[in-house]
């Protein structure tokens, strides 16, 4: 950089800075304002940053390395990420990525030789409803088809800065298909808050745990025990304490808005049109365990949702339903701070989000201790999913009997599904626990599945001769995917693109998982060029068995649920693509001395293995 150009990026830093208040917990959003303005991460800007936050340089290297949306060499003016969950590929993401790259003249992967666009592909943006999806410098891109792609690539072609591109382009619809008690109802801000101070935080606690509300983030843990360790943390730890310790908060209540879990969108929903509902439960929350600070964990591929949620909290403040002595009660003081992600899945388990939120990189944490004692910062934190939260208000509001009586004994009150794929109606449905695989399809226009992913790669593959069996934590648990197939699609294609997530996505943290996932997805590509053999097939349930038995958080235990549950309900789709050998070597060592024969001059029968 030339030294104006340092001073320019100096002076920009300093700003940054100021508004984060010089604190190095902020790292990750001001690396993601520095990738904004210089569409990478200058090594200048690492330097300066190091020196004025006081940490070492390798700590900021290693968090603008861990996030997909960070990057260290420069990209495009313009950057465009693909959607790569396969219900974008079924919706024909490869050839369009392909004809998009050809129209601008880049190659998927590469930025342009003017710097002025790069392409390449990014896990599920959260939009399979309105799928192909993309983004553009993390502004989302919906029902993309070559005519869109042409008008895309014009704009970019001639500059135009994104705040003038056509908003139909930017436009992400709710697509609320069947509402129920969360979606289908008013709730008038507030109203679940005034309950709450009526009836007093713990019997509103005791009314989360009649309504026997399970967490909606896919665990499906008991929110009131959650909500309960987290209030007695502190009583057991320090005694009974009033204020703010220290300058940091007494407990902490975090709103999981990660949503990486390939086919979900449900958050998303339920954050655009619902956001009040989602604050409320955070308030009520934090009445029940003592908590003065809130954060909205937003992935990254949200951002467009920020300046919206913001309006609403602004809106919140004013009406006295948060900052200090929420609806004129001495002491009830809370706020939220919303706090955007950078593109990991992995920030969505909850130790790796608390890491993320004090801006290091997303690694999952061993526990114990839980976050509910130390969490953020040390301090008991509760983690939620926004649908839980969006229940809690509900609950709140009309009691844990009314919820109860929704759903089943085990699962009760509704469960929001996204439902993407082969059907004719994709979108939001809302249906009390309890509900087959075969109802849904029915309802979204999939007469022809024979098979359905339930809660992402992630999650249960069930197939046609499982359409029977209910949505319920007792039967298939969910965080809310519904991804669907119908019977021309051959499976094998989900469960290596699923593969290629958990390559991608996995942290590296531990051994087990790091190599597990590659090796899954190095005998996936194998199989996939027509070279696998059935020793390969053993293979993939080995390592199945290592990953689920050794790795040490939640994404290395499920990274072969796709593979596995494949192997056992749809056998034939791997075996037709296997050879008719026993074994195969993945690496081919005659092929790779070929150059070393062209030099010799040799290709006698000596020369070859
Ligand atoms: C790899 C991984 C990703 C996860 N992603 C999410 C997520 O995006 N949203 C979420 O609410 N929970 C996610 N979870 C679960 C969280 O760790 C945690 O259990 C949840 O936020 C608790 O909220 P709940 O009790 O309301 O479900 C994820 C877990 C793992 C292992
Ligand atoms: S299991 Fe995977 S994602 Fe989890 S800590 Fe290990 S490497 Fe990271």
């Amino acid at each position: 950089m030339e030294s104006r150009e340092i001073q320019n990026m100096e002076s920009f830093l300093a700003s940054l800075l100021k508004q984060s208040g010089e604190d190095s917990g902020s790292l990750l959003q001001i690396l993601r304002e520095v990738q904004d303005h210089f569409h990478f991460i200058p090594p200048e800007a690492i330097e300066w940053l190091a020196a004025r936050l006081d940490v070492p340089r390798s700590r900021i290297e290693g968090v603008a390395g861990f996030y997909s949306f960070l990057s260290l060499a420069p990209q495009g003016e313009y950057r465009v990420l693909f959607s790569d969950n396969i219900t974008d590929q079924m919706l024909g993401k490869l050839e369009l990525m392909q004809y998009f790259c050809n129209k601008l003249w880049v190659e998927p992967g590469k930025v342009s030789e003017d710097n002025l666009v790069s392409v390449d592909s990014t896990s599920c943006t959260g939009m399979c409803d309105q799928g192909p999806a993309a983004l553009v410098n993390g502004w989302p891109l919906t029902n993309l088809d070559p005519n869109r792609l042409d008008l895309i690539a014009e704009l970019i072609r001639v500059r135009k800065p994104l705040a003038d591109w056509p908003p139909m382009l930017f436009e992400v619809q709710d697509k609320i298909q069947k509402a129920g008690v969360l979606l289908g109802e008013a709730f008038e801000p507030g109203a679940a808050i005034r309950a709450t101070l009526a009836r007093g935080a713990m019997a509103t606690l005791d009314e989360v745990e009649r309504a026997n509300l399970r967490g909606r983030g896919g665990a499906g843990f008991k929110t009131a025990s959650k909500w309960r360790f987290c209030h007695a943390a502190i009583d057991e730890r320090e005694g009974s304490m009033i204020c703010d310790v220290g300058g940091l908060p007494q407990r902490v209540m975090v709103c999981n808005a990660d949503e990486g879990e390939p086919g979900t969108f449900k958050d998303r929903v339920l954050l655009n049109s619902y956001a009040d509902l989602v604050f409320e439960g955070m308030t009520v929350g934090a009445r029940v365990v003592g908590a003065s600070l809130g954060f909205l964990y937003l992935r990254g591929e949200y951002r467009y949702l920020k300046a919206p949620l913001e309006a609403v909290l602004a809106r919140r403040r004013e009406s006295g339903l948060l900052g200090r002595s929420i609806l004129g009660e001495a002491g009830f003081d809370f706020d939220i701070e919303i706090h955007l992600g950078a593109g990991a899945y992995i920030c969505g388990e909850e130790s790796a989000l608390i890491e993320s939120l004090e801006g290091q990189r997303g690694r999952p944490r061993n526990r114990p201790p839980f976050p509910v004692t130390q969490g953020y910062m040390g301090r008991p934190t509760v983690v939620d999913n926004v649908e839980t939260f969006a229940c809690a208000a509900k609950i709140a509001e009309k009691g844990g009997a009314w919820f109860a009586a929704m759903g089943t004994a085990q699962s009760t009150g509704s469960k929001l599904l996204s439902i993407s794929g082969d059907c004719e109606r994709p979108g939001i449905y809302e249906y009390p626990f309890g509900v087959t695989v075969e109802e849904v399809l029915r309802d979204c226009g999939a007469s022809d599945a024979h098979a359905v992913q339930v809660s992402g790669p992630s999650g249960t593959l069930v197939s046609w001769q499982e359409f029977g069996r209910r949505i319920a934590f007792e039967d298939i648990p969910t965080a809310g995917a519904f991804m669907v197939f119908h019977r021309q699609r051959e499976m094998f294609l989900a469960a290596h693109n699923f593969t290629n997530f958990f390559a991608h996505e996995s942290c590296g943290f531990c051994t087990p998982c790091r190599v597990g996932t590659q090796l899954q997805k190095r005998i996936m590509d194998k199989i996939a060029s027509g070279h696998g053999t059935p020793a390969d097939l053993e293979e993939l349930k080995r390592l199945g068995e290592i990953l689920v038995n050794t790795s040490h958080c939640g994404l290395g235990h499920s990274a072969a649920n796709p593979i596995l549950d494949t192997l056992k309900k749809f056998p034939g789709t791997f075996e037709r693509k296997l050879k008719n050998l026993a074994f195969e070597p993945a690496f081919d060592l005659d092929g790779a001395l070929a150059t070393a024969r062209q030099i010799t001059g040799r290709d006698d029968e000596w020369a070859h293995l």
